[in-house]
């Protein structure tokens, strides 16, 4: 049986690649990086111009690196070179004293029991985008919901975070995000091999962007504190951060611009291409949206019941959290050692590249069953357990995701109100490839149709 349109995927190359091979898929979709014999082993060794390179699938040495001895594994030349462009110092690439510090301020605003509010304040910005895809509906055109979920996870991001209405940023925020995808976020030969203190060719361009990007940022900060004498409620994390980088004087406001740049871009990037590949693979299964669209009915959706809802979406939950296992926005986690190390019968020499893939683990054929195939039962409460480090959208360890459960209550709500409402078909039959150009994005916007669900308020 072929697998659903959607389900396609690129075919894993059958033997480890040179180091021509190694370059071309590094810009390309790395996704094609490891062969398809890694889909099944624990660990995949590889060169690239005689230095070694780890894959690693067993849990022993998953925990090792990200839990056992996070110290030991800084991030890589490369994954620094292409994020420090967006978020500066910010969280994803602070270390030390100052990421414990920035980490302390943050945690709290994204946990659990600080989730009420926000996803109030969600359900408002995602009510406002179903009454706008209402017009589609009626008129029957197509949507491109890509950009629909981009824009809509930047409205969430903005308002929840920081206070602000984010329609005036999220163009000229996009153009540049697509600009950096052509060329700065696709590394090259020189990024890979040059030690982060020796600029590669590109870190100048990157360094030109980066100027232009928190140019960006700074208004929208400036749009905030503008707003600050109509702000009646209590703190935001913006309140927080500023109060506690307040000490730290004009690097203080460096590092602020930093931080709410990097929560803005990591806060709502992921998540658009969550609720995108949901669509998508929701789009072949009719049946799996009237489940969802059952669970959700008669329950208040709204700013005043969206966080007592989501106790209640238990498979709209199972859902988001397969389309995280087939299509993982980060990937890969990317790691060198500082020193050489042990890990179980692995030596990882000095300066080793290591890394641990989502996109690898998830598909796994001795951790998962018919790991190509859709199916949410697999988290459903009930469910066997998953296989322990086989599932990590989120990373693992003390630099995990901030805001993994932000991140799963929005999506969940988001595909809640929009399952509830309409019928998701696709517009087009053609396959849609995922790409990793830092997160896991489609090769192409497809067109869907939205159609109203009968029934439905
Ligand atoms: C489905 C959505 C998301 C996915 C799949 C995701 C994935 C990840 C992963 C895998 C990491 C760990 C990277 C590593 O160890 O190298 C990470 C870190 C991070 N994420 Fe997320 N993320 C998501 C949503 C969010 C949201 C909503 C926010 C903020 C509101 C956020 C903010 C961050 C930050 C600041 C870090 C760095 C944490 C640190 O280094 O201490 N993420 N994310």
């Amino acid at each position: 049986m072929s697998e659903p349109l959607s389900l396609v995927v690129p075919e894993a190359p059958k033997r480890s690649l040179s180091w021509r091979g190694v370059l071309r898929v590094v810009h390309d979709n790395p996704l094609l990086l490891w062969t398809d014999a890694a889909y099944e082993q624990d660990v995949e060794t590889q060169s690239f111009l005689g230095k070694p390179r780890f894959l690693l699938n067993a849990p022993e040495a998953i925990q090792h690196v990200l839990i056992r001895n996070p110290e030991n594994y800084r991030r890589t030349a490369a994954s620094i070179r292409l994020l420090r462009p967006f978020v500066g110092r910010g969280l994803l690439l602070s270390e030390g004293e100052l990421w414990r510090r920035e980490r302390r301020v943050i945690t709290p605003t994204l946990a659990p029991r600080a989730l009420p509010p926000l996803m109030a304040e969600a359900a408002r910005a995602i009510g406002a985008a179903a009454i706008r895809l209402d017009a589609a509906a009626k008129a029957g055109t197509p949507v491109d919901l890509l950009a629909v979920m981009q824009g809509l996870a930047l409205d969430i991001a903005g308002r929840t975070m920081f206070s602000v209405a984010m329609e005036a940023f999220g163009t000229e925020m996009r153009q540049m995000l697509a600009e950096a995808a052509r060329n700065l976020s696709r590394p090259d030969f020189f990024d890979l091999v040059l030690p982060i203190g020796m600029p590669s060719p590109r870190d100048f361009q990157r360094w030109r962007f980066q100027r232009r990007w928190m140019g960006l940022i700074s208004r929208i900060i400036a749009a905030r504190q503008g707003a600050d004498a109509r702000r009646g409620d209590g703190a935001d994390l913006f309140d927080l951060l500023r109060a506690a980088l307040a000490e730290d004087g004009p690097e203080g406001a460096r590092l602020l611009r930093d931080e709410v740049a990097t929560m803005i871009i990591a806060g709502h990037e992921t998540t658009a291409l969550t609720l995108f590949w949901s669509a998508l693979l929701l789009a072949a299964e009719p049946d799996m949206q009237a489940r969802i669209a059952a669970e959700a009915d008669g329950l208040d959706l709204g700013p005043d019941g969206a966080a007592a809802a989501l106790e209640r979406l238990s498979y709209t939950r199972a859902v988001v959290s397969e389309a995280l296992r087939l299509y993982p926005p980060a990937a890969v986690i990317a790691r060198q050692a500082v020193n050489a190390a042990r890990c179980g019968d692995i030596t990882i020499p000095r300066g080793a590249l290591v890394f641990i893939a989502p996109w690898v683990l998830h598909r796994h054929r001795k951790l998962w069953a018919a790991p190509g195939h859709f199916d949410p039962s697999r988290f459903l409460p009930g469910a066997q357990p998953v296989p322990r480090f086989a599932y990590l959208p989120f990373g693992a360890g003390p630099r995990v995701c901030v805001g993994a459960q932000f991140a799963l209550a929005e999506a969940t709500l988001v595909l809640a109100t929009l399952v509830r409402r309409f019928v998701i078909t696709r517009g087009d039959d053609a396959p849609v490839m995922p790409v990793s150009v830092v997160t896991t994005q489609p090769d192409r916007a497809p067109p869907f149709h939205l159609t109203p669900r009968p029934g439905a308020a």
